[in-house]
């Protein structure tokens, strides 16, 4: 039997990365990608729609209110695609006996920790953006049964803009760069990741619950700089910097404990520095 996976927010780097993933397993899934202009998640009256019609067995909610400076003035919209709309996907879910997969973050943390968060750790976000996208958790928590919340960090591709990224391209054209060396993270790749949403579909899995993914390993924005430089023969310099403007506050520490789906998979999930290498060697073939 083939899975029907409904696939929303498919134009963001996760969702194109799965898309770009998906040729692979046509036999086991037919996917169905949607975006803002064809399913907005605030359209509640479009999500009944395309569901009614569907028959999918999972929804891995890829859309999402982003951009963590402007989630700060921009409250009323954060809060309506990363809680509200979340709650409308979770009922439409639930009426449809749907399984859903939706995509969480790091930033539910307030970085206070000095080792990795655990999936049982107290979410107590300093953004607006980080407790947006925890009511949203809330939500689904409160609907369903049958989900997957999976809390990521550091998201990069070769799709869209990221960290990753850019910092490859100003590197390459020669700029200067200052990054910030007091954050902890782990930056994954949203190969890894979907991978990883796929293993959850074609095993049925029905350990549902929270889970956090990311790579193995943990670092700082300024070091993970410092990694991409490897790759640029003759790279500007970056230098270090404690602090930097910003509207919205940072977690010092937002490295999760992954032992929980290392448990479910049973493997260890690939270095930060392996997938990274991997995405700008893609990105070395294309520019
Ligand atoms: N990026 C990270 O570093 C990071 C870290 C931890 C967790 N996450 C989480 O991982 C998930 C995927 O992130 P990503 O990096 O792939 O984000 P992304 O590239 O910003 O993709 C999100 C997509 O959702 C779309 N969208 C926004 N509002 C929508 C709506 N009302 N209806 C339908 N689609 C809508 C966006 O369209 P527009 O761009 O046109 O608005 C965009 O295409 C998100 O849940 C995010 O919170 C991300």
């Amino acid at each position: 039997m083939a899975y029907k996976v409904l696939v929303t927010g498919a134009n963001g780097q996760l969702g194109s990365t799965i898309k770009a993933l998906s040729s692979q397993f046509e036999d086991a899934i037919q996917f169905v990608f949607t975006d803002k202009t064809n399913l907005d998640i605030t359209n509640t009256d479009a999500i009944d729609a395309v569901f009614r019609n569907g028959h999918f067995n999972y929804c891995v909610n890829c859309a999402a209110f982003t951009n963590v400076d402007l989630a700060e003035t921009e409250t009323e919209k954060a809060t309506a695609i990363n809680a509200i709309a979340v709650k409308d996907l979770a009922k439409t879910c639930k009426k449809y006996n749907v399984k859903l997969i939706h995509i969480s973050t790091d930033y539910v943390f307030d970085g206070a920790k000095t080792s990795a968060y655990t999936e049982t750790d107290l979410a107590s976000p300093i953004n607006t953006y980080g407790q947006t996208k925890l009511l949203g958790e809330n939500h689904i928590k409160q609907i369903l049964n049958d989900y997957f919340i999976i809390r990521t960090s550091w998201l990069y591709s070769k799709f869209n803009q990221n960290f990753v990224k850019t910092v490859y391209q100003k590197l390459l054209n020669g700029e200067q760069l200052k990054i910030i060396d007091s954050q902890q993270g782990t930056p994954t790749s949203c190969w890894d990741l979907a991978e990883f949403i796929i293993f959850l579909v074609l095993n049925e899995v029905e350990a549902f619950g929270t889970y956090h993914f990311s790579a193995e390993g943990q670092t700082t924005w300024y070091d993970l700089g410092l990694h991409i430089s490897k790759h640029i023969p003759k790279a500007s310099n970056i230098i270090p910097i404690k602090t930097f403007e910003s509207k919205a506050k940072r977690p010092r520490n937002s490295v999760l404990n992954t032992e929980k789906v290392r448990m479910l998979m049973k493997k260890n999930l690939p270095t930060w520095q392996n997938s990274v290498d991997k995405v700008i060697l893609d990105l070395s073939r294309e520019l």
